[in-house]
């Protein structure tokens, strides 16, 4: 018998301006791409911009849909884009941020279990971990080296 600790290591700005000015911007344009969202029903608006390895950027928010399950979240619509305008150039950082007009989000929100499981679907496909920000409305950002330090024991297309 024996024990493992499996650990996910965060890097956190405090401030915005302690970032890269390339990741502050990548974050500026997920903040923009959350107007875009079409959320009526939860109300909640989320953000993200993927930066490809060619300087390339692509964003996504969430698509609701009245049959509440086909709604799709921000991240895997801008995976989707990614891969269809610029198939075959693999992401470096995605930037993801929440709006709630309800209430203030001050912590980063981290993308949902599916969405892991996509950015981990990518990471493999690339050849490539994507590093993540994620920051609420405002306040701290949090780095994330890959979608696969978040999804501790995935599953993936090695069992298959
Ligand atoms: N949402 C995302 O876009 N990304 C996530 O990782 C979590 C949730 C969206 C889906 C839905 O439109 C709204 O946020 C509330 O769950």
């Amino acid at each position: 018998m024996k024990k493992i600790t499996l650990e996910t290591p965060l890097i956190i700005y405090e401030e915005q301006h302690e970032m890269p000015e390339e990741y502050q911007h990548l974050m500026s344009i997920a903040r923009k791409a959350l107007e875009d969202a079409y959320a009526p029903y939860s109300h909640f608006y989320v953000g993200a911009a993927a930066l490809l390895q060619d300087g390339s950027i692509i964003t996504g928010a969430n698509q609701e849909n009245a049959a509440y399950p086909m709604c799709l979240c921000a991240e895997r619509v801008a995976l989707g884009t990614a891969s269809m305008q610029y198939p075959n150039i693999p992401i470096k950082v995605m930037a993801i941020t929440v709006k709630n007009p309800e209430k203030e989000v001050i912590q980063p929100a981290a993308p949902c279990g599916s969405c892991r499981q996509a950015i981990c679907e990518m990471e493999n496909r690339q050849q490539q971990s994507i590093i993540l920000l994620l920051q609420g409305e405002q306040g701290p950002v949090y780095e994330i080296s890959s979608g696969a330090s978040i999804l501790p024991l995935s599953f993936n297309g090695e069992y298959l």
